[in-house]
Formats: C-alpha cells, sequence, structure tokens
C-alpha cells in the first residue's frame, strides 16, 4: 500500500510503499479517508517526542477518518505502530474508533477532533473555567489557539484575550469570539505591558498556553505583583505547547506574589471525560458553533507538505 514512511528521524516523510497490515486479537483493519498533519506528528517524527519510535521505518500519523470492512465510517486514534494514519489502510484496537455522525465530512472530523477536544478538555475539566471569567489564550493564531478561543467563549467565558504573532491571522480572530487582541512583537510594544493593560484591575482567571518560551516569560512578568497586597482571585495557567520555546525562566517572585497555579494536560483524561468532550465537538462543529480551516493535500504530496506552516489552516492527507 501507499504510504507517509518515515525513514529517518528529524527528515520528513516520503511518500512510499509500506507492507499492508493484518490483525491481531481485537484489532480491525481501518481504510483510511483522511489524516491530519499536526504538531504532534512532527514532534515524533523528529525524535523529540517521547512516543518517537526507537525502530525505522514507520508509517507517520496518530490519528484520522476511515471506514472499517463493515463500511462504518470512524474516526481512530492510536494506530499499532509501525502502521499509522498517513496511509491507504492502517489497523487499530476496535476500541479506539469511534462511529462519525453524517453531518461532519471526513476532512473536518480528520481536522477537528484532536485539537478540538484537547482546547474542550484543557478548558473545561483542567482550567475548569466558569461562566463570567475572563480567559487569555496564548498562541492564540494556532489551530488548537483558534478553538481554544471559540470554546472559551461556548463554556462561558465573559471576555476571551487572544496573544499571538501573526498579524493577519490575529485580526480574524474577534470574527471567532475574541474580545481583545496581543501580539506578541508588535513594534514600540512591550509585550509585558501589553498583557498588564488587557489584564485590567480584575485580571485574568485563565490562561491557555501554546506557546511557552519567551512571550510566557512576558507574561509571568505582567502577573508579578510589585507590592504587597490582598491576593485577588486565583489565576489557573495551563501549559500546553511550546511552539515558542521548551523552557522558561520562572522567577520565585511571581508564585509569591499572586495566586497563580501552573499546570499541565496531565496524560489522556478518564473515557467519559474524552467521550464527553468529543461529543461537544462533533456536534458544534456540525452545527457551526466551532469553526475549523482546512487545506485538503493528496497523500503523494506528503513530504512538501510537512516542511510548510498551514498559518491557522490545518492540512488534511487525503490517500
Ligand atoms: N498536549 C496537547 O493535548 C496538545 C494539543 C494540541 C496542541 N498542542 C501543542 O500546542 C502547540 C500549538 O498547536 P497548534 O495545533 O495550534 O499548532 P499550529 O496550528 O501549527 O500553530 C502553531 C502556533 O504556534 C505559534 N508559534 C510557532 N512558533 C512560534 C514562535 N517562535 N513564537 C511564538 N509563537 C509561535 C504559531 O504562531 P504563528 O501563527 O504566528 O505562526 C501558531 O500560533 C504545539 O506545541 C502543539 O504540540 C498540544
Amino acid at each position: 500500500m501507499n504510504a507517509a514512511v518515515l525513514h529517518a528521524l528529524n527528515k520528513p516523510p516520503r511518500f512510499d510503499e509500506f507492507p499492508d497490515p493484518s490483525v491481531k486479537d481485537d484489532e480491525v483493519i481501518v481504510h483510511v479517508r483522511a489524516a491530519a498533519l499536526k504538531p504532534v506528528d512532527k514532534q515524533i517524527a523528529s525524535g523529540s517526542h517521547y512516543a518517537s519510535p526507537s525502530k525505522l521505518p514507520v508509517v507517520c500519523g496518530i490519528d484520522g477518518v476511515g471506514c472499517l470492512e463493515d463500511e462504518t465510517r470512524v474516526y481512530f486514534g492510536g494506530p499499532r505502530s509501525p502502521y499509522g494514519a498517513m496511509a491507504e489502510r492502517t489497523v487499530m484496537s476496535r476500541q479506539r474508533c469511534f462511529p462519525l455522525p453524517e453531518e461532519i465530512d471526513d476532512l473536518t472530523a480528520a481536522a477537528v477532533l484532536n485539537p478540538g477536544v484537547s482546547a474542550w478538555l484543557t478548558l473545561a475539566e483542567r482550567a475548569k473555567v466558569m461562566q463570567g471569567e475572563t480567559v487569555l489564550i496564548l498562541g492564540a493564531t494556532g489551530v488548537t489557539g483558534k478553538l481554544a478561543v471559540q470554546a472559551a467563549k461556548l463554556l462561558g467565558a465573559a471576555r476571551v484575550v487572544a496573544a499571538g504573532r501573526n498579524e493577519q491571522v490575529l485580526n480574524k480572530l474577534r470574527d471567532l469570539g475574541a474580545d481583545a487582541i496581543i501580539r506578541f512583537d508588535k513594534p514600540g510594544q512591550s509585550l509585558k505591558d501589553a498583557f498588564v493593560h488587557e489584564a485590567g484591575d480584575s485580571g485574568f482567571d485563565v490562561i491557555i498556553d501554546y506557546v511557552w518560551g519567551s512571550p510566557t516569560e512576558a507574561l509571568l512578568a505582567a502577573l508579578t505583583r510589585k507590592e504587597f497586597a490582598a491576593a485577588k482571585s486565583d489565576i489557573r495557567l495551563v501549559q500546553v505547547g511550546e511552539s515558542a520555546g521548551a523552557t522558561i525562566s520562572l522567577p520565585a517572585a511571581v508564585l509569591r506574589s499572586t495566586p497563580l497555579t501552573i499546570m499541565g494536560t496531565a496524560g489522556i483524561p478518564p473515557m467519559d471525560k474524552l467521550m464527553d468532550a468529543f461529543q461537544q465537538v462533533m456536534t458544534r462543529t456540525a452545527c457551526g458553533e466551532l469553526r475549523i480551516d482546512v487545506e485538503r493535500v493528496p497523500l503523494d504530496e506528503v513530504e512538501n507538505a510537512w516542511q510548510r506552516d498551514g498559518h491557522g489552516r490545518r492540512i488534511v492527507l487525503v490517500p
């Protein structure tokens, strides 16, 4: 079969022949119809991710949309290595195949489910965002950040501040529900001052961070109080991505002067929470409440697609 085959870590995969999978135990063959190209697929292939392969070659792609032998259309996640989603066929545990409703097409489902479920769970389950709160999204111009802006509003946030780098994409975020915009690299503006300005007197309640690195350091400087003051309400910062850097310098003063809690996404949540988020994202995407920009790319162009930026659009490979 044809597949996106990774022959060496830290190189793009090639469109190549790969042996067909066969099933064991409770597994099923999935005839793939669409597989999104996400940052995590690139991180795994680069060798920098904890799930990076120790043996090569492998097929790339951790999730997608396809049909089972009985024609059931499913979203699937976690194919058995060395098989992957970016192929004509893959092999999956039956428990990790979830039937899809007719209202959502292959490309949209393949694009939205991974970042949408992640954004929904981060806001609803980790940050526990509440009605009327103010939410800051760091890295709001990415596919997941754009979904987080929309999800925050759907979950009841009164004010969503979207921060990011790409000016063109930032300018469109008001259409998705952002109430204010912060540009990371606006000439003549200190990023720290921009965060202070948008925090206002009541501050941020929730911060969802897809970037880490220097923008997060500027934010932490903005949150650090300069005087002894009564604590305001808790600030919950959820660390999700590291587009701008893998590490930060964390001054102790920010944790002592403000009621700030920094947490991560904490791995895969229990199945009931995961299924609830899955249903929310599918239903809300099907009715237009959650929007995502998708670019369809034939699988034989994977090598080129791997090396370009989607600029807020999710590239979806089609075998
Ligand atoms: N743990 C999870 O569950 C989970 C789920 C989804 C995503 N993530 C992580 O979250 C991050 C974003 O994911 P995504 O789906 O939104 O990716 P994406 O669509 O590829 O977008 C990448 C984002 O990172 C920004 N960025 C890249 N380099 C930057 C830099 N040097 N400084 C500042 N911003 C920079 C981009 O800004 P521009 O628009 O200006 O290029 C864009 O907002 C990735 O690290 C991803 O692995 C984690």
